[in-house]
């Protein structure tokens, strides 16, 4: 059989791996696929020739993206150039032209997918997407068809390299923020603008399709409530280990009584648990499904070859499934698309978690019971209560507090009520804490 031809938008750090993957592997990649896969036009603004080994295995390389999305040749065409405008424009005439689709673009799915499915599903083509969440864990795969037989209860998640590895680079080697982020951009891991690492956007992309996949609801990126770590402090990064914890930026969408859950923040992260123990650049998903119980899925969120891994994976199922009845294809977001549900998702002020908080207080009698009694009428249980120790003669010192689960909208105004109190000075400094337990 002739080999497929397909067609490559970028050659960037995935678009490169993309092609070095596939030249390096071409056999063994034919023999599963079921046929040679060649790329035959490819598309890049730039490109470092030096860090891609198989240019020479394709047919036409130009500037025009246009191009290759209107090559008649062509019968996949792979986006890997990221954003959500040129991308999405791209991608829709390219379905439109009858191409099967592979993306790794977060965004571009997060945002328009609903629609970008919708077409897809009209011209009877698939849109696959593995490589947008976690890199190279074949996340989407196994929640799509691995955990099909579940009832999902929730997922959390550690999905943005960059901002565990600036996590855990200030809890090893108490490395500043500027330098590490700096270090994360050299090696490819961060977003071209990488406040989408640092302030939870890219995590969030990511949340949105998992919880889509997880729940049949529709992909609702702008309801996500998103909270990044420019403003975790060091000191809580330590405080929080001496408790036993560490501080992880995770993604969590639940499914609860009154509707979904769909959030990122930091959070503190009992250090028994697993995913407390996912380390630098990499990336793990926790699922829990009511049959199946805890599943983990680890391994690399960010970088050239790994994410090539789950784009070229994601090749090889479009090439086995060209010859199979759209109708009975494999859902883009798991559920039928006639079966989709409208759960609400809820604010965060109507999410419960229990909580860190750090706050300056004066060390006097009398402090504690007022900060008690205000937490007490909101309803707010205390599990631990720490007193900083600091140099004789300090008038402020600081003061950690554990609670117990409370709603957002409870603790928001209990601090509110805190921080007007005469003897505790500044603001409330407030980090969600999950036990994720079964
Ligand atoms: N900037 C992303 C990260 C890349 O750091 O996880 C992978 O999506």
């Amino acid at each position: 059989m002739e080999p497929i031809k397909i067609g490559l938008l970028g050659l960037g750090t995935v678009g490169g791996g993309t092609v070095n993957v596939l030249t390096r592997n071409a056999q063994e990649i034919a023999r599963r696929a079921g046929r040679g896969i060649q790329i035959s036009h490819a598309a890049a603004k730039y490109f470092n020739p030096n860090l891609i080994h198989g240019l020479d295995q394709i047919i036409h390389i130009s500037k025009d993206a246009w191009a290759v999305v209107n090559d008649p040749e062509v019968k996949i065409i792979v986006e890997l150039i990221g954003g959500d405008t040129i991308a999405r424009d791209l991608i829709l005439k390219a379905i439109e032209n009858g191409k099967q689709i592979v993306t790794a673009n977060k965004a571009l799915i997060a945002k328009h997918g609903n629609a970008i499915f919708k077409a897809a599903q009209n011209k009877g083509v698939t849109v696959a997407f593995e490589a947008a969440v976690a890199g190279g864990i074949p996340i989407i795969k196994a929640l799509r068809e691995g955990l099909t037989a579940n009832h999902i209860h929730w997922i959390a998640g550690i999905i943005n390299g960059t901002a565990n590895f600036i996590l855990t680079e200030m809890r090893t080697k108490g490395r500043n923020f500027e330098e590490v982020l700096a270090e994360a951009q050299a090696c490819g891991y961060a977003e071209a603008d990488p406040t989408f690492d640092v302030m939870g956007i890219d995590a969030a992309h990511k949340l949105t399709i998992l919880a889509s996949i997880a729940f049949g609801i529709p992909l609702q990126f702008d309801k996500v409530y998103t909270e990044g770590i420019n403003h975790i402090d060091p000191i809580d990064v330590a405080y929080a280990q001496e408790l036993g914890y560490r501080i992880k930026l995770v993604g969590i969408t639940k499914h609860v009584d009154t509707g979904i859950e769909l959030r990122v923040h930091p959070a503190l992260i009992p250090e028994p648990c697993l995913l407390a123990n996912v380390d630098g650049v990499m990336n793990a998903v926790l699922v829990q499904g009511d049959a199946v119980g805890s599943t983990l899925y680890y391994g690399a969120g960010a970088g050239s070859e790994p994410t090539a891994s789950a784009v070229v994976a994601d090749i090889v199922d479009v090439v086995r499934t060209l010859t199979t009845d759209p109708e009975h294809r494999v859902p883009h977001l798991a559920f039928q698309p006639k079966e989709m549900s409208n759960l609400p998702i809820l604010s965060i002020e109507q999410v419960e978690t229990a909580y860190y908080l750090r706050l300056n207080v004066e060390d006097k009698v009398g402090v504690m019971a007022g900060i008690a009694s205000i937490l007490a009428t909101e309803g707010i249980s205390i599990e631990a209560i720490q007193q900083k120790e600091q140099p004789d003669g300090a008038q402020w010192v600081p003061l950690i507090m554990l609670t117990h689960e409370v709603t957002e909208l409870c603790m928001n105004k209990a601090i509110q009520r805190i921080e007007t109190l005469e003897h505790v000075k500044g603001s409330v400094v407030r980090i969600r804490l999950e036990q994720l337990d079964s």
